[in-house]
């Protein structure tokens, strides 16, 4: 239901290395794909920047706010987030290797939607404020604390790398219609 872009590119750098890079195209649940464990990237080079601003071209497109990389089919623990109300300036926020290293007691209800479960909602039970450690683009490590919508934002991605999608958060019966409906309509999508 979602339109995703299908389309490759070629670069040719100015040594001539001609390097392919198809446009990232986000895997749509139920997929084993999406329930394994991201592995660490070693360090932020030029391959892992490249796989951060492919994931940003993707969720702006789908206009999601954010996106980890299993949903694109790389298994590592790199996520991209951007959650600056339309208005704003765009805030791209691009992380490797993430770790929730302190959380609030307190807990923040709210709806949350997947661009790998498009057009699905549900309620999620999270710590409302989060410190974050994680590697930038520039392989400098950083913390950051969030709350509020961004807190929410990471602590969803930070779950994608463990092979959790937010209906795991949800009650079986709910995922199970979830998760139902994303597999009939990926059926009558094969077949035309
Ligand atoms: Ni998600």
């Amino acid at each position: 239901m979602t339109a995703f872009a299908y389309t490759s590119y070629v670069t040719v750098t100015c040594a001539g290395e001609v390097s392919a890079m198809a446009k990232l195209s986000i895997i749509v649940a139920p997929d084993p794909r999406l329930k394994r464990q991201a592995e660490p990237v070693a360090r932020v080079d030029r391959e892992v920047r490249r796989l951060m601003d492919g994931m940003l071209e993707a969720m702006y497109e789908a206009n999601g706010i954010g996106l980890a990389a299993p949903q694109v089919g790389a298994l590592k623990r790199v996520l991209v987030a951007d959650v600056s109300q339309p208005e704003e300036p765009a805030k791209p926020m691009r992380m490797a290797n993430p770790e929730v290293v302190w959380h609030s007691e307190d807990l923040a209800s709210g709806e949350e939607g997947c661009l790998s479960l498009p057009d699905h909602f549900g309620e999620v039970i999270r710590p409302r404020a989060v410190r974050v450690r994680f590697r930038d683009e520039d392989d400098v490590v950083q913390e950051i604390e969030a709350d509020g919508l961004l807190a929410k934002c990471i602590q969803h991605e930070i779950d994608h790398l463990e092979g959790v999608l937010f209906v795991d958060h949800l009650s079986a019966l709910k995922r199970g219609i979830i998760l139902r409906k994303l597999s009939k309509q990926k059926k009558l999508l094969a077949t035309g």
